[in-house]
């Protein structure tokens, strides 16, 4: 899409989203939109940040305002993250490479999923910093450790173990519209993807190479199939703190635990060394009915009493819900499906146009409000119910 039209049609992350509708086959567009079953911890998600009313002081205005923060020893030039986002490569060829370049030129941090079209080594290759790795604990232990030895032998800044993901959430839009992962395509998904000519066009040679780049063993068949046979029975429910003790062993750098909404176990994750907390319900699509991430935190900053920092996702769609985030004591918060939106429109310039709303909403905001740099935002700069 060129530049301008760009700006002028996708003005916000709704407008994206709107876009990216008209764009995806409607199978994959709900596969990244939709959530578990009734989709209410996904309604709550956006919702609740409806119940926070910010609270401005225009007479400490400011000329300039700054958006950077420090995370991890890192200068991050704004609060938003691109968060773990699977098959991203089913959205635009080549896809977590052009959203890690987009995430590094806005200069900001990009977490790579596991379940990535892309190997670890060919997104760290690209260069873009920092860059984040996110794993499971598997069945075979071995393989976590594996995927922490790649992660770190190919220069990643930071590990990320998602904790809400051991079983899949069921998700009703993918069985309604027959999305399989594999993507097994019957004929009204077909057809749904034939009226999407731009779209087909586009993938139609990547088609035939979505897979799930580090599962793929040296000598075997990369079909994507078998691999996601592989993925799920390598998932492992009975995973423990003992698992989490072991990782933290194996790996240096900076550790991060997704998916918490819990404040003891957020507890209990500091007390095992790990450097960071992301609290999530993995943006509705695992258990339906936990709470909206955001009405979650509070209570997590609460019990890590700032000995490491907490980040946030789930349902940010705006500027000022990164400011309420951070006033609620986030240090940031991720993005996941805006950048899938942004992807989907146009490539790497969709994810850079993406954060550049979120960057140009955030300063917005801060104007408005009378604050000059993150760290004036606090419990202070809020009103309403959810506070
Ligand atoms: C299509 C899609 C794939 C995802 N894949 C992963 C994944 O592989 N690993 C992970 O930890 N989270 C995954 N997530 C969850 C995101 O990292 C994030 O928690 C969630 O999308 C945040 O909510 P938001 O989409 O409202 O921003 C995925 C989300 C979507 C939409």
């Amino acid at each position: 899409m060129h530049p301008e039209r760009l700006k002028r049609q996708a003005y916000s992350v709704a407008a994206m989203r709107a876009r990216a509708r008209r764009t995806l086959p409607a199978a994959i567009f709900d596969f990244a939109d939709g959530g578990a079953e009734d989709e209410r911890t996904l309604r709550r998600n956006e919702e609740a940040f409806d119940e926070i009313a910010l609270l401005p002081r225009p007479l400490n205005g400011a000329a300039e305002r700054d958006l950077s923060l420090t995370l991890f020893g890192k200068r991050l030039s704004l609060p938003v993250i691109i968060g773990p986002t699977g098959l991203a490569g089913l959205f635009w060829p080549d896809g977590e490479r052009c959203a890690a370049r987009a995430a590094a030129a806005a200069g900001t941090a990009y977490c790579l999923s596991h379940g990535s079209v892309c190997t670890l080594e060919a997104l760290a290759q690209c260069g873009a910093s920092p860059r984040w790795m996110q794993v499971f604990i598997y069945r075979d232990r071995d393989f976590t450790r594996e995927l922490t030895e790649r992660a770190a032998k190919a220069g990643y800044d930071g590990l990320v173990l998602t904790i809400d993901n051991q079983l899949t959430g069921n998700r009703e839009r993918d069985l309604r519209n027959g999305f399989t992962i594999p993507p097994r395509l019957g004929p009204a998904a077909l057809a749904g993807m034939v009226i999407k000519a731009p779209w087909l066009l586009r993938m139609r040679r990547e088609l035939r190479r979505i897979t799930f780049g580090n599962y793929v063993r040296p000598g075997e068949a990369a079909d994507i199939g078998s691999l996601a046979g592989r993925m799920s029975s390598l998932l492992d429910p009975s995973m423990s703190w003992k698992d989490v003790g072991e990782l933290r062993r194996v790996w240096q750098g900076p550790l991060l635990l997704k998916g918490i909404l819990h404040p003891a176990e957020a507890k209990t994750a500091v007390d095992h060394g790990i450097d960071g907390i992301i609290v999530s319900n993995h943006g509705g699509r695992q258990l339906d009915g936990a709470p909206a991430a955001i009405a979650a935190l509070p209570a997590v900053v609460e019990a890590v009493g700032g000995r490491v920092p907490v980040l946030v996702d789930g349902g940010v769609r705006r500027g000022a819900d990164v400011i309420k985030a951070l006033a609620l004591g986030a240090q940031a918060c991720l993005v996941g499906r805006p950048q899938l939106w942004g992807l989907a429109i146009a490539g790497e310039a969709g994810v850079s146009h993406v954060l550049d709303i979120y960057r140009r909403e955030i300063d917005r905001a801060m104007g408005l409000m009378g604050i000059k740099c993150l760290d004036e935002l606090g419990p202070d700069c809020l009103a309403g119910r959810g506070v």
